[in-house]
């Protein structure tokens, strides 16, 4: 039996080990994507760059106005799809995913619109997920970027804090990424296949609220779970996604 569950959890780790995060975001001047390029060189996930429809829009010219009259046109009516800029269709099945973290550039206090049109049409698929936040600002405080990805995913399971990166210190991406992973405890989450190549033995699966998960991990709802085990004669406790 300890074999079955062995190689099962092996097979469960493989999948999980299939890019279980998702990184979405968008960039116009390229400041978030040097932030994400940081990210993807720290954890495996798959990534989607949101791209608007219409091209060659200068978002910046005459005082931002284009960015300012979609952020507008957003906030006068959210519910609206039509209140959303146009964007290149994305291919993304959710499901695959338990993680996604979102890198957003902060358009007059808000999030860029672009990216609020992916979010208003697949938000709403990222329930009980962990959802982050990354936002980068020249200088505005980003409460009010929190507040759309709030609306935009309202079941989302939040990791807290948010981290804001101003334009100026894109160039520190890669430490404040790190520091942030660890604050988040994304760091936390072992990969089953790590753990049996640690030289594991009696190994125990628990809930997160320290339940004995099913002993047969077929019949293991897909979660985080705390798995203990000994390793080189100490006992080790670590969160793993199954
Ligand atoms: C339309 C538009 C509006 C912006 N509004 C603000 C703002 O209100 N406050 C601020 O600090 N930065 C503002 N910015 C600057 C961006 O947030 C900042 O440059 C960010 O790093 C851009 O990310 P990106 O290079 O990935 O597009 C704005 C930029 C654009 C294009």
């Amino acid at each position: 039996m300890r074999r079955l569950i062995l190689f099962c959890l092996i097979l469960a780790g493989c999948m999980a080990a299939q890019a279980k995060t998702l990184v979405v975001y968008y960039s116009y001047t390229n400041n978030v994507n040097r932030i994400v390029t940081e990210l993807t060189k720290q954890i495996e996930a798959d990534v989607i760059r949101v791209e608007p429809a219409e091209k060659g829009l200068d978002y910046a010219a005459d005082n931002y106005a284009i960015g300012s009259a979609q952020i507008s046109a957003i906030r006068n009516n959210p519910d609206d799809a039509s209140s959303y800029p146009a964007i290149d269709p994305v291919d993304v099945n959710l499901d695959e995913y338990d993680c996604v973290i979102i890198g957003a550039p902060l358009w007059w206090s808000n999030m860029a619109a672009p990216l609020q049109t992916f979010l208003f049409h697949n938000g709403k698929e990222m329930a009980d997920k962990k959802i982050g936040l990354i936002v980068s600002s020249a200088s505005s405080g980003i409460s009010g970027v929190e507040a759309d990805a709030k609306r935009l995913i309202p079941d989302g399971d939040f990791m807290s804090p948010s981290l804001w990166i101003r334009s100026s210190q894109t160039s520190n991406a890669a430490t404040l990424v790190s520091d942030w992973l660890k604050t988040i405890g994304y760091d936390d989450f072992a990969r089953i296949e790590d753990i049996m190549t640690d030289d594991a033995n009696h190994l125990d699966i628990y809930t997160l609220t320290g339940q004995p998960a099913a002993s047969d991990i077929s019949s293991i709802t897909k979660g985080i779970y705390i798995v203990r085990y000994v390793s080189n004669g100490k006992v080790t406790s670590k969160k793993v996604v199954i």
